[in-house]
């Protein structure tokens, strides 16, 4: 391979390697996202149509070279300008306008009986509720399979984009104002999110994972997070327990059935069950929480969790063993 040929690999791979872990918009795994994947191919199709006809004009108008000199051929050449310059473009954007306006008036239609869940974009986390219960949770939706869900999207702080393009389309976030995210999730699976509108220092680590499961495995869910949170039961967790609860923890965070009951930072009551740590920015292990709490801001520069440096350290090993033991 030719240095210049490697370069390139190399460097289109470093490009693309952050996209990897996100799923794509063109495999779709919900109702909203298949509609926005057929636009998506007609848009791709016509491209690709317009691409090998104007090459091969270009590749055949080089190889022909220039006549000169006869008038009808000027003519032709007039009508082919017209033709090809405007009209066929014309048919082309009018196409395209038909099957996006169409395919968009489709998207978002409101369902009786969806399941409600309301999603807070923070900075640089996602707040998740569900409405009529008593559960919260955050950077996770836990949603059933098969049944209309109804995301209400909104702000307390800047614009974000709330997009799991395996599901459905971006819809914004936006202070102040109540957008509906409205989709069916056609089977079970875990589906990553971004954010999708940069919105300040850690726009790039704010995940959202959407767990879609069986409508059974769903209400199992839903009845253990509805029942009352399970007290520390180690010496350990118990030390946790207290550490939280004596520091500035409980001030920020809530944790449910305890004194704690902040609102600056996540809610933690099922803290245990989460994948990751940050909102994706670290992957949700006792080692990786030590360093959280530890020094947050160390990890995720711009985030309001302070840093904990005074904190002796079996302080933080008991901290992390109470809140990984949430589930
Ligand atoms: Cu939130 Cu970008």
């Amino acid at each position: 391979m030719h240095a210049r040929t490697l370069a390139l690999v190399v460097a289109l791979a470093v490009l693309t390697a952050g996209c990897g872990r996100a799923g794509s918009i063109v495999s779709p795994k919900g109702s909203e996202a298949s509609k926005i994947a057929t636009t998506w191919w007609i848009i791709f199709g016509l491209a690709c149509a317009v691409y090998l006809v104007v090459g091969s004009l270009i590749i055949y108008a080089a190889l022909r070279g220039r006549r000169r000199g006869r008038s009808s051929s000027r003519l032709r050449e007039n009508t082919f300008i017209w033709v090809g310059g405007l009209l066929i473009p014309l048919v082309i954007l009018l196409v395209v306008a038909g099957v996006t306006v169409n395919s968009t008036s489709a998207l978002r239609a409101p369902a009786a009986g969806a399941l409600r869940i309301d999603v807070t974009g923070k900075l640089w986390w996602w707040d998740v509720r569900y409405a009529g219960t008593n559960v919260v949770t955050a950077n996770v939706i836990h949603i059933p399979a098969g049944q209309d869900i109804d995301l209400r999207l909104t702000s307390d702080n800047v614009i974000h984009s709330f997009w799991v393009p395996e599901l459905a389309g971006k819809e914004d976030t936006i202070p102040g104002q109540t957008n509906h995210l409205r989709f069916t999730a056609n089977e079970p699976g875990t589906y990553l999110g971004r954010c999708a509108e940069f919105c300040g220092l850690q726009h790039a680590h704010m995940d959202i994972i959407v767990v879609v499961e069986t409508p059974g495995d769903f209400g199992r869910w839903m009845a253990r997070r509805q029942s009352t949170s399970s007290a520390p039961e180690s010496e350990e967790t118990t030390r946790g327990a207290v550490v939280f609860q004596r520091e500035a923890c409980a001030g920020c965070h809530t944790i449910r059935d305890t004194a704690a009951n902040g609102k600056v930072g996540p809610d933690l009551t099922d803290f245990g069950s989460r994948p990751t740590i940050g909102a994706g920015v670290l992957d949700n292990t006792p080692e990786n929480l030590e360093r959280w709490i530890y020094d947050a801001p160390d990890v995720k520069p711009g985030t309001v969790m302070p840093q904990f440096h005074s904190l002796p350290a079996k302080d933080i090993a008991a901290l992390a063993a109470y809140l990984e033991s949430l589930k």
